[in-house]
């Protein structure tokens, strides 16, 4: 899709009606309805849906995540892995371009990204709450050695995961620094499925498995940080990305709004900056 020039106005909707969805779809509603028709919105709280609906200027309408899919050209998911598992499968079943915020489901399914380069269907992955992704997936076509990320929190963005439950990890009145987990993106994936996207992309961008994935819970920072760094034979690189939690839901970035409002900003432009 990107890249063609398209002669009628692109059919998106939206699958999840919290931060991000609602970020995107007032952005599409305010600057981009000459070229998006937003058609469609879904959610497995009915009531967001129809509360974002009655925001937007958009005609368009509330329905169940598979009528969404068969009505759009492209689906986009910001709702969770779960979603995401179903909306990779029903839009490959029904030739659909996809979105996707929740990446960790990307990770588990590289058969169906191999499926979906044969049917010739489009998904993206926009770089969310990091940055670094242009310079990490230029040195894909180079050598690279190692991808390493250390994303700390605040505890409260990590209670509740079940790996800290099963650890019997404690953060309540924690003091200091405390590492709460070290392993390999696939672990991380199905141990903090909400925490994980970042290193999902990064294993997107790179082609490669072998990135490293450190989280750790500190009481004395206010936002969530992730440190990236990329060993590569052409370049090293460090980024160090503090984000600002949204209003709509302090979990999520105000980056990761941002990333996927530019991300349509950038297919409709016909000036494109950075890879
Ligand atoms: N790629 C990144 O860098 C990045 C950054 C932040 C968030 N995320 C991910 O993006 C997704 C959305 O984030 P958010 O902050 O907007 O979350 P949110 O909790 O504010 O909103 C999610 C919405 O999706 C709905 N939902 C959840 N599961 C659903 C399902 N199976 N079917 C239909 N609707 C469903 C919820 O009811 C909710 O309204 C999350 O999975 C989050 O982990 C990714």
């Amino acid at each position: 899709m990107l890249g063609k020039k398209l002669t009628q106005r692109l059919r998106v909707g939206i699958v999840g009606c919290g931060a991000i969805g609602e970020g995107l779809a007032l952005f599409i509603d305010s600057q981009l309805s000459d070229k998006i028709n937003l058609c469609a919105l879904a959610d497995k709280d009915q009531q967001r849906a129809v509360k974002l609906q009655r925001k937007l200027r958009s005609v368009l309408s509330v329905v169940e995540v598979e009528e969404l899919i068969k009505k759009v050209d492209l689906v986009v998911e910001t709702a969770s892995i779960e979603a995401a598992r179903f909306i990779l499968e029903r839009a490959l079943l029904y030739k659909k371009d996809m979105l996707i915020l929740s990446a960790g489901a990307l990770i588990e399914n590289f058969p169906l990204l191999a499926q979906a380069e044969k049917a010739k269907i489009n998904i993206y992955v926009p770089s969310g709450a990091i940055s670094g992704i242009d310079g990490l997936g230029a040195l894909s076509l180079g050598s690279i050695r190692k991808v390493s990320l250390i994303t700390s929190k605040p505890p409260r963005g990590l209670i509740g995961a079940d790996y800290l439950k099963r650890k019997k990890i404690n953060l309540t009145n924690l003091k200091k620094e405390k590492v709460v987990f070290k392993g390999s993106v696939k672990e991380a994936v199905r141990y903090f499925p909400k925490n994980v996207n970042v290193a999902a992309i990064l294993v997107l961008a790179s082609s490669s498995q072998n990135v490293e994935v450190c989280i750790k819970a500190n009481p004395n920072l206010k936002r969530n940080t992730h440190c990236i760094i990329v060993e590569a034979k052409e370049a090293k690189l460090s980024v160090t990305v503090e984000n600002t939690p949204s209003k709509l839901n302090p979990r999520t970035s105000s980056l990761a709004i941002l990333s996927v409002q530019y991300f349509f900003r950038k297919m409709f432009s016909n000036f494109k900056v950075g890879s």
